[in-house]
Order: C-alpha cells, then sequence, then structure tokens
C-alpha cells in the first residue's frame, strides 16, 4: 500500500500549496475534506496527516473540526496556522479569540530545533496569516519557537509526534518552510521520497478510469499547454473513449491548425475533430474596430461553434477541462472545503450544465510547471509543453481595427518570420511572449526600383513572471535586424517593421 501523507482541508486558500509542497519532496499526499473520519484515513494507508489552515476560528459556530479520533490514530500530525489552534482546541490547550488579524511578515527564534527544524538557522523569516492564537500548552506539549507576538510559534509533543506551527511553512515568504515540510515527511513519519511524475500519472489514469468507466469525454482542445496535456493524460487513461475539438476561428497562426492536427491525429492518434468555423467569425468581426466588442463576438461565437460541435459529435457524459489549480484557486475545490466561494470558475459559459456533462479535470491539483513535467513525460514535444501564452482571441487582437483575411495573411507571414527567428536564436524560450502585431497604417518604402505604399507591422517581444507586470526583452541588435529584414524582404505587403518598448503597466502585452 502507498504511503499517504494526508491533508486536511480545513478551507485555506493554501492548502493545494501545501499539498504541492510534499509532491515537490517527492512524497505521495492527498487532500482530504476535514471531517474525513479516521477509520477511513488508515484504511488507506495515512503514515501522516497536515492540518491545513483555515479562514474561521475554532470557537465559530460553523468552524470546522476534524474527526477528533485522529489524534488517537498513532499517526504524526502536524498542524499548521488554524491547524495549530485545532490542536490547542481539541488536545487540552487554550485558544484566545481575536478579532485581529496578524499578517504579514515575523520573525521566528528557534529555541529547542527538535526533529521540525532540524538543520535550520535559529533566526528566519516566515508569513503569518491567522487572527486567533495559542496562549495555553496542551499536556505533553513544549514550545520550540517563538515569533515577535507568540510565545508558542512552534510546538511539539514528542511522543506522539504531534508539531504545531502558527505561521505559514508552504508560502515562498517563509524562509526555509520547505525545509520544515521535508522534515515532518521524512524525519517524522519516515516518509519515502521516491513520488514522481510517472507515479502521478499513473495514479491520474486510474483515476480517469474509475471516473469514466466506459463512458465517452469530449474535450475541446486549443493547442495551449493545458489542454494539450490533459488530452494527452486522458488518451493514456481512456483511448478511443476520448474525442477532441479543434476550432479553427481563422485567427490562428501560420500552420498552428496542421501543427495540431499532425501531433494529435497522426502522432497521438487521437480522435481529433477540427471544425472550420474561419468563415463565421471573420464574417462576424467584419468592419467591428472596438478591441472589446471584438473579444466579445470571438468568445460567443467560439460558446457556440464548440457547443454545436460536441452536439453533433454527440453521446458523451463528460466534459475533459486542462483546468489547473491557479484557476480554481478562488473557487470551492472539493466536496467538504468551506472556502468562501469568491469567484465561481469559468467554465465554457456555463456549458456543462446545458449539455448534461459532468466535468472531468484532471489537472486540477496541478500548478503550471508540475503540468510541463506532466506532458514531457506523456510524450508531449518541447515546442507544446514550453509554448508561450497565446491568447484566445488569437490574431483578432493582434490586428489593429477592422479584421479582414488579407490583414490576416500579412500578420500571419510577418509572425512566423519572428517566430522562426526566435526559434533558431533560442530567444523564444526565453521570453514570456514574442509576436507580430499589425498595424494598419500604410507608410511609404522603396523595394528595389520601386516606390511602395505598404503596411506596417510592430514586434512585441516581452519578459515576464506572471504576466501581471511585463517589460520588453531587450534582445541583441543582430538578431532584431534579421527579424526586420526577413520580414520586409519576405512579406508581401510590410515596408516597414517598428520594436514596441513599452513595458506594462502602463501598455498591456496585447496590444488590444
Ligand atoms: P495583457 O495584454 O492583458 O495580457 O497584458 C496578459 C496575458 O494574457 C494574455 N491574454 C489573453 N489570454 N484570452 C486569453 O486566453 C484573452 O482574451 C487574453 N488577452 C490577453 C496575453 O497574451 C498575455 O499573456
Amino acid at each position: 500500500m502507498a504511503q499517504i501523507i494526508a491533508v486536511l482541508d480545513f478551507g485555506s486558500q493554501l492548502t493545494q500549496v501545501i499539498a504541492r509542497r510534499i509532491r515537490e519532496n517527492q512524497v505521495y499526499s492527498k487532500i482530504y475534506p476535514y471531517a474525513t473520519p479516521a477509520a477511513t484515513l488508515r484504511a488507506e494507508g495515512v503514515v501522516g496527516i497536515i492540518l491545513s489552515g483555515g479562514p474561521q476560528s475554532v470557537y465559530a459556530k460553523t468552524a470546522p473540526h476534524p474527526d477528533r479520533e485522529i489524534f488517537k490514530l498513532g499517526v504524526p500530525i502536524l498542524g499548521i496556522c488554524y491547524g495549530v489552534q485545532l490542536m490547542g482546541h481539541f488536545l487540552g490547550g487554550v485558544v484566545a479569540h481575536s478579532t485581529a488579524r496578524e499578517y504579514g511578515h515575523g520573525q521566528l527564534t528557534i529555541r529547542k530545533p527538535g526533529k521540525l527544524f532540524a538543520g535550520l538557522p535559529r533566526k528566519l523569516r516566515i508569513w503569518n496569516s491567522h487572527g486567533d492564537k495559542l496562549t495555553k500548552l496542551p499536556p505533553g506539549f513544549a514550545a520550540t519557537a517563538v515569533s515577535d507576538n507568540s510565545p508558542y510559534s512552534g510546538i511539539e509533543d514528542v511522543k506522539r509526534g504531534f508539531y504545531g506551527i502558527q505561521f505559514h511553512p508552504e508560502v515562498f515568504h517563509t524562509e526555509r518552510g520547505v525545509d520544515m515540510i521535508r522534515n515532518f515527511l521524512v524525519e517524522v513519519c519516515g516518509a519515502k521520497q521516491d513520488w514522481t511524475t510517472k507515479d502521478f500519472i499513473a495514479h491520474a489514469v486510474a483515476d480517469i478510469r474509475a471516473k469514466v468507466g466506459k463512458s465517452r469525454v469530449l474535450l475541446g482542445l486549443s493547442g495551449g499547454v493545458d489542454s494539450s496535456v490533459a488530452a494527452a493524460l486522458l488518451h493514456r487513461a481512456i483511448g478511443k473513449q476520448l474525442t477532441c475539438v479543434f476550432v479553427d476561428n481563422g485567427l490562428l497562426r501560420k500552420g498552428e491548425r496542421e501543427y495540431v492536427e499532425a501531433l494529435y491525429k497522426r502522432n497521438f492518434k487521437i480522435d481529433l475533430r477540427v471544425v472550420d468555423a474561419s468563415k463565421l467569425f471573420l464574417k462576424r468581426l467584419k468592419g467591428v474596430t472596438e478591441p472589446e466588442q471584438k473579444r466579445k463576438i470571438i468568445g460567443r461565437t467560439f460558446v457556440e461553434v464548440f457547443e454545436k460541435s460536441l452536439k453533433s459529435i454527440g453521446g458523451a457524459q463528460f466534459l475533459g477541462q486542462g483546468t489547473l489549480y491557479p484557476d480554481v484557486i478562488e473557487s470551492v475545490s472539493i466536496a467538504g472545503n468551506p472556502a468562501s466561494l469568491i469567484k465561481t470558475h469559468h467554465n465554457v459559459g456555463g456549458l456543462p450544465e446545458r449539455m448534461k456533462l459532468k466535468l472531468i479535470e484532471p489537472l486540477r491539483e496541478l500548478f503550471k510547471d508540475e503540468v510541463r513535467k506532466v506532458g514531457s513525460a506523456l510524450g508531449l514535444p518541447k515546442e507544446v509543453v514550453w509554448r508561450q501564452p497565446f491568447p484566445g482571441p488569437g490574431l483578432g487582437v493582434r490586428v489593429m481595427g477592422d479584421i479582414t483575411a488579407e490583414k490576416l495573411e500579412i500578420l500571419r507571414n510577418a509572425d512566423a518570420v519572428l517566430q522562426d527567428e526566435m526559434m533558431a536564436t533560442g530567444h523564444y524560450w526565453k521570453v514570456w511572449q514574442s509576436f507580430a502585431v499589425f498595424l494598419p497604417v500604410k507608410t511609404v518604402g522603396v523595394f528595389g526600383d520601386e516606390r511602395t505604399y505598404d503596411y506596417v507591422i510592430a514586434l512585441r517581444i516581452v519578459e515576464s513572471i506572471d504576466a501581471m507586470t511585463a517589460d520588453w526583452a531587450k534582445l541583441p541588435h543582430d538578431v532584431l535586424q534579421k527579424i526586420s529584414s526577413r520580414i520586409t524582404n519576405e512579406v508581401r505587403g510590410v515596408s516597414r517593421v517598428v520594436l514596441d518598448i513599452s513595458s506594462k503597466p502602463p501598455a498591456t502585452i496585447e496590444w488590444e
């Protein structure tokens, strides 16, 4: 039986981050609803339990409480933040209720390293986010670390293997937090560090098969990282029971549709249906110049075309989606999670409900970098796994103003040259995004002996961590020169190339 570290979810938005830190340590973990019976945990082979944080006070009427039998299972327990207060509350300590939250950076002083803080410096920067706090230790416990305003920032009961920390070791702002988690997993629970991406895939495949049975799954494939990895994983699990739909909205990059067809249809042998709706999209976009309006038309038309094509395929019970954890971070993630619902997940316009399809989202507990690892392990090429983001409205927001087939063709050709050079020089992998923008401005040029009067292409090449802010990439001049001269020489209809040197903010990455 696999060794499992159980994370009991008391509603913290950081629960998945704890699970991720456990995976980073190559240990298998599972998130369970907070009230999961101790007997279930025992039956599943749990070798250690982490009590997550949570937004409530242990005294609140609706406070989530665990099955108190978990404290008698004889397995080590680590309480984090609200988790510590639960330990205090259930094991005979005192928790002081406070309406004022302690939030942000603090300093931890370790008095007694024990197993949890073994190998760590005595003073560490930590991240706090709590209201209530422990004011009297439960019997059997000793204080191991203090912070500026808590004498019980770290506590332990070595005999029972119970540990508690008032701050959040799972967040990046806590120095050496990952080491504390590793210490708990390895030194306290004795977990083996042998959990790999392959194991994730094996478990996911088994889960998908169990859930789907003999049913059919439909999945909208965009060609982006998330839907591609979801498709490859579902295909590994259920093969021919998966049908993917790729909508050609006429706003794709050069060769994109052919690439997707070759990779998934021929290489992966996935049942892929390509729906050519380019004429419809272009018809609806005709004469539309306002960016938001363009986006709305593209979004609406997509949902309409997608839904119609799914109906025509018919006979499916599930809709597969490449939802990642950051997409659901603000919505209720699992049954029994009391986290307040901040944002309902953006399913394709309520489509699953309308079509009575159940959702299957095999990546919903993963973060982007983990999804990339899964994609590579499933045999997807680097070009897919590490591809740059591409907006849903596609070239529709990269042709400024009114969209026509001619302008799209020019932009596609210019963009292909840019990508070609970015790939050839390796800069493609170093920047966040690199793309061409079509400017509906004609300027004078000279080509051979002839005067030309043609359009302008702007190059948008940016560096970024998360697209919230971005800076223009300082590419070597010779690379820029080659891109520019190739575009003006090879792309008909372009006489001038300009470089966008705006950062975000105030400019956005996309031009519309
Ligand atoms: P902005 O232009 O807002 O872009 O700085 C930030 C990031 O989001 C991408 N983007 C979109 N992605 N649908 C998408 O799926 C959209 O409508 C959309 N608009 C912008 C953009 O490419 C960049 O990575």
